[in-house]
């Protein structure tokens, strides 16, 4: 029997060859800080889409220049972009992956500093190239600057731009969009308590505070109604009065009312504060109850073996597990775990490694 790691999956239309993805992970080579993808981009994401992946989402991308993370971050704000990022998509399809992007808005967790080595912690200053960020309220993030906060036409103002990005990433040929509402930045700070004191339709309760991200994704489903559309979610913040995973799971429900495909389902990184019980697989119980809402999900942290993956799919925690790091360390990972669960290496393996597997 062939393990479910490497069986496919369809979300609308779209079939991907197997459930090893790789997880959005931020390069921060945007050197000339234009959002432009340039030759580490390509040569990292085409290289994992060889080493077997069934779908590699490229990292976190500012749909407004504001929305970057770091001033090395990729964005999807022009049509220059898109024609840059349209050679990712090439090559990620010919190597025989999918292709999906990370569509996000750091909110007032943007212009920080890049996280390589000997970089500085912190926000950027404005003459060094930094920006005046933005946040469902004035409450900043740990030691980060202050945010300014949105008023409601700005709320709106972002929400076209997911649209936008998402409208440039389909026409770049990407298979799917994975829109950015964890780890703390704009969809988690409106979501969570914590970060989001409004008291307009997208504050207050659960329902409204949701509405940015709900409607986001009815936004890309109203105009790409044949597009995959991924979220990504904190299945709770880690501290007594944030997000609970019970928050997330209805919250789910509302983005697959919305025309969400699935929920990406991670942790965390709104606070400073949380004591975090990090461990194998820890965030896969968090991955079971969100797919309670109904609609499939990925599993995301520490899966760093190829039968813990199949195990999460067999005990019906998730129904595709991303991998971050792993995919870092051994960019051929997914030939690797497909030889150990005696799937068809053959079927994804590049003709020119052939010796080695
Ligand atoms: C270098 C690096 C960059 C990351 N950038 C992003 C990102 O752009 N978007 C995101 O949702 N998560 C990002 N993450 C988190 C990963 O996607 C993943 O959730 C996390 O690393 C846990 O999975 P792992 O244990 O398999 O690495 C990043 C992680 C790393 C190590």
């Amino acid at each position: 029997m062939t393990a479910k790691l490497f069986s496919p999956i369809t979300l609308r239309n779209v079939e991907f060859r197997n459930r090893l993805w790789v997880s959005p992970m931020c390069q921060y080579s945007a050197a000339a800080r234009d959002g432009m993808p340039g030759d580490w981009h390509l040569a990292h994401y085409a290289g994992m889409a060889r080493g077997g992946a069934g779908l590699v989402i490229v990292e976190a991308t500012g749909v407004l220049p504001e929305g970057r993370i770091s001033p090395e971050c990729l964005g999807l704000w022009n049509d220059e972009q898109a024609e840059a990022f349209a050679r990712i998509a090439e090559l990620v399809h010919a190597a025989g992956a999918k292709a999906a992007v990370q569509l996000g808005h750091a909110g007032r967790k943007g212009s920080t500093w890049p996280m390589l080595p000997g970089e500085p912690d912190g926000s950027v200053p404005l003459d060094q190239g930094g920006w005046e960020t933005v946040a469902p309220s004035a409450l900043a993030f740990g030691e980060y600057e202050e945010p300014r906060a949105l008023t409601a036409a700005g709320v709106r103002e972002i929400i076209a731009g997911f649209v936008a990005a998402a409208r440039r990433a389909a026409s770049a040929g990407f298979d799917a969009v994975e829109v950015h509402g964890a780890h703390g930045y704009l969809g988690h700070q409106f979501l969570s308590p914590l970060s989001n004191r409004r008291t307009d339709e997208y504050g207050g309760d659960l329902r409204s505070r949701a509405r940015f991200l709900t409607e986001i994704v009815a936004g890309i489903r109203d105009e790409l109604p044949e597009l995959p559309v991924l979220v990504r979610l904190s299945a709770t913040d880690w501290v007594e009065g944030g997000l609970t995973p019970e928050d997330v799971r209805q919250t789910a429900e509302w983005l697959r009312e919305a025309g969400a495909d699935l929920i990406d389902v991670s942790s965390g990184a709104n606070t400073p504060r949380a004591a975090i019980p990090v461990g194998p697989a820890y965030q896969a119980p968090l991955a079971a109850v969100v797919r309670e809402a109904g609609l499939p999900v990925a599993s995301v942290g520490l899966i760093t073996e190829p039968t813990q993956a199949e195990s999460l799919l067999t005990l019906g925690a998730a129904d595709a597990v991303c991998v971050g790091r792993e995919w870092l360390r051994n960019p051929y990972l997914g030939l690797h775990w497909a030889k150990a669960l005696r799937a068809d290496v053959e079927a994804l393996r590049p003709q020119q490694v052939w010796r080695a597997f």
